[in-house]
């Protein structure tokens, strides 16, 4: 595989091709999944609930995220690296501009945070300081408690058109990329259409230009509710490598998503 910078996504997004991204949380799967020509490594804030067995994902620090971005950075090879900011990390602009910067100095080549338009600051000045952001919309996980559960968002029509505003404030403060969570497959169409930038997806439908699913699920080892959008590539797999391939060949020749697993 090629170094995979944020210019290899964007030229995705020019050709039509997908590109597959997986959360990778230490060095050995961060091998694995790079060997299986994964795109995008996540260090998602995700670790709280499946490496620590929390209910959700509020409890995870910093220092937590940090130690993992060192251990995924080991592994990653070629893959790009992107790490969570956690829950707190937008409280004020200075603190996002510090907890990213101990992200990037852990290893991690670009930063992913939840917000609305109201995190436009933020991401500004993380990215005028070189820091690629990628901004996370829709079911944001560090929200739970507000949104009265993991939910599927933008259901109707104003709240869609509120999200595809979102984006739009986002990417011209500077948002990379746009990372959109559990919203109807016509509203990941309509983002992604709508914008210049690579949008990730992850129960947003086929059509978005990247798709993200977390390790544990792909690999059928999560416990509790499993999400319509996940789908267990070890079920058909002979070893967890094969699942990765599997699930990255599925992506890149966009059978997955399908209906089935969309909203
Ligand atoms: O933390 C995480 O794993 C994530 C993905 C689900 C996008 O944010
Ligand atoms: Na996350």
């Amino acid at each position: 595989m090629k170094t995979v910078t944020l210019n290899t996504l964007r030229a995705h997004k020019r050709s039509g091709e997908t590109f597959s991204c997986l959360t990778a949380y230490d060095a050995s799967f961060a091998h694995a999944a790079n060997q299986a020509g994964i795109e995008v490594l996540l260090v998602g804030d995700s670790l709280g609930m499946v490496l620590q067995g929390h209910a959700s994902t509020l409890p995870v620090t910093l220092a937590d995220i940090c130690y993992h971005t060192r251990a995924a950075a080991a592994g990653k090879g070629a893959s790009l690296l992107m790490a969570d900011l956690p829950f707190m990390s937008n409280a004020t602009v200075e603190r996002t501009l510090e907890d990213a910067a101990a992200l990037m100095r852990a290893g991690a080549e670009m930063v992913k945070v939840e917000g609305e338009a109201w995190m436009a600051d933020g991401v500004r000045e993380m990215s005028r300081r070189g820091i690629p952001v990628c901004a996370h919309l829709g079911l944001t996980p560090q929200t739970v408690h507000q949104l009265g559960g993991y939910r599927v968002q933008g259901r109707e029509a104003a709240h869609a058109e509120r999200i595809i505003e979102d984006a739009r404030t986002l990417v011209d403060a500077g948002a990379s990329i746009i990372l959109l969570e559990c919203v109807p497959a016509t509203l990941g169409r309509a983002v992604t259409e709508a914008l210049d930038v690579p949008v990730i997806g992850i129960g947003a439908g086929p059509d978005t230009d990247g798709q993200i699913l977390v390790m544990h699920d792909v690999l059928g080892i999560s416990t509790g509710h499993t999400p319509r959008f996940v789908k267990n590539y070890m079920a058909e797999a002979s070893s967890i490598q094969d699942a990765f391939a599997r699930y990255h060949d599925e992506v890149k020749q966009r059978t997955f998503p399908t209906d089935a697993h969309s909203f």
